[in-house]
């Protein structure tokens, strides 16, 4: 009796130490498993994995003295898959033909048995690029083992939740660039798949004007960002790059004009309009910023930088230039009214901020109005004005224009002068017809006395 409750004890006991459990993991192509070594191995263990899908090969092999993974007569589909790290088996990059089973067998006084089921996460493998407006489709899902259904969502680049179960459908944004996750939920365990995703577009516009004034050059910027690389662009069938120009309408009777044109072949060269002084940088690094070295002030107005795709889709950034100049108006002479105007012909954001700068010379104040009104000027006030626009402590443009007051006193002189060369000339006029008379005079007289001399002269005929 005792011997047999021995032995049932015994039995149970063996029953017990032979566990055969089983655990499912989830792993995407390309990605890696680790299948955790036995703790408390003693010096009698050895320890087996074997890929049993079809009779497949031994892994590795472990005891307390070795720990060595297979190397010859391991099948290609293995080979520079598996590797040792502290506390488990890794198999990284694992493709197609990993997935399957793999059993863990601890050899000593019992036998204990563990069996992986690697399943594979289907995610797309190689998203396509995108561009921004176009459909983002993501789908991911695990076969279904022992009527186990695992939970599934996808995680966005930030980090948030998006779709719904293993599906997400989106118009592609600049946001959705980067890295989503799916997660997979299976007995309170997480399994994670990641896709990459790229949406190309270009780098944001300023948000603010670029402000120039005449005779200066201004970099008009259109870039594409760091993290997407011109080659994506041309991998996506980049097929036209522009620049045209939109000018204020008031500033210029023309209409949109295209500034820069380039075809994206093996050349690589701008052709643009020779009349105005343009260079683009270097296209090379995907830097499209157009440079006008020689700002007038027509060149006020919207530039727009665009990119067009075989698929007939663009990229557009439109950039506004701002010329600063000066209008002025009045009389200059000293005393009258002169009045200034500095403008963009825009309205200056709140953020910028405008400064009027009168010469050395000249005794009137700062100001930053846009008009600038003097209610008599004076001679001090000849010379340069300057305006100037600042944002915090940056001056964006400036511009100034040249004022030459006339003295009053000058005026008066010329007055003066005037009148003497009227006196003058009228004293002149005056002994010119004096002298006539005069001389008309002297010979009215010569001719009486010639009469005199007259050989008939009646007095003496009488007498
Ligand atoms: C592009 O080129 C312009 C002009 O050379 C330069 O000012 C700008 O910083 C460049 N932009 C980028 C993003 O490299």
């Amino acid at each position: 009796m005792k011997n047999l409750i021995q032995s049932i004890f015994i039995l149970i006991a063996v029953v017990m130490s032979t566990t055969v459990a089983q655990e499912v993991i989830y792993a995407q192509v390309g990605g890696t498993v680790r299948l955790p070594k036995p703790k408390n191995i003693e010096d009698g263990h050895y320890v087996f994995w074997n890929f049993r899908e079809k009779n497949g090969p031994r892994l590795a092999r472990y005891n307390r003295f070795i720990r060595y993974v297979t190397q010859e007569d391991l099948p290609d589909e293995w080979k520079n898959k598996l590797t040792f790290d502290a506390d488990s088996l890794v198999i990284s990059n694992i493709q197609q033909e990993n997935f399957g089973t793999v059993v863990r067998e601890v050899r000593g006084k019992v036998i204990d048995t563990i069996t992986y089921k690697i399943i594979k996460i289907n995610v797309p493998l190689n998203p396509p690029l995108l561009l921004p407006g176009e459909s983002l489709t993501l789908t991911c899902d695990a076969e279904i083992t022992q009527g186990q259904k695992p939970r599934i969502h996808w995680l966005n680049p930030e980090n948030t939740r998006a779709g719904h179960g293993g599906t997400v459908t989106e118009s592609a944004k600049n946001q959705h660039n980067g890295q989503w996750t799916c997660v997979l939920t299976n007995n309170e365990k997480q399994s994670k798949a990641k896709v990459s995703v790229t949406v190309i577009d270009l780098s944001p516009a300023p948000s603010s004007s670029q402000y120039t004034s005449k005779s200066s050059s201004v970099t008009i910027p259109c870039s594409r960002p760091p993290n997407i690389p011109w080659k994506q662009f041309k991998t996506k069938g980049l097929k036209r790059v522009q620049w045209r120009f939109f000018p204020k309408p008031s500033s210029s009777p023309e209409g949109p004009q295209t500034l820069m044109d380039l075809g994206v072949g093996e050349l690589m060269n701008w052709t643009g309009p020779t009349h105005r002084k343009l260079t683009a940088s270097n296209l090379n690094d995907g830097n499209l910023s157009l440079i006008n070295t020689q700002t007038t002030e027509e060149h006020g107005g919207d530039y727009e930088c665009c990119l067009t795709f075989e698929n007939g889709r663009n990229l557009t950034r439109t950039i506004r230039v701002e010329v600063l100049k000066i209008i002025s108006s009045g009389t200059f002479i000293s005393g009258q009214q002169v009045n200034l105007n500095c403008s963009t012909g825009y309205a200056l954001p709140p953020d910028v901020r405008l400064q009027w700068i009168p010469p050395p010379s000249s005794s009137q104040q700062k100001s930053s109005h846009h008009s600038y009104i003097i209610p008599k000027v004076s001679t001090g006030d000849s010379g340069k004005w300057k305006c100037e626009l600042w944002r915090n402590t940056t001056r964006l443009t400036s511009t100034t224009i040249i004022l030459k007051i006339e003295s009053n006193l000058s005026g008066w002189m010329l007055v003066t002068i005037c009148g003497a060369a009227v006196i003058v000339i009228l004293t002149c006029i005056l002994v010119l017809i004096l002298h006539r008379r005069r001389q008309r005079k002297m010979r009215h007289l010569r001719h009486r006395v010639c009469r005199c001399k007259n050989p008939k002269p009646k007095g003496f005929q009488r007498s």
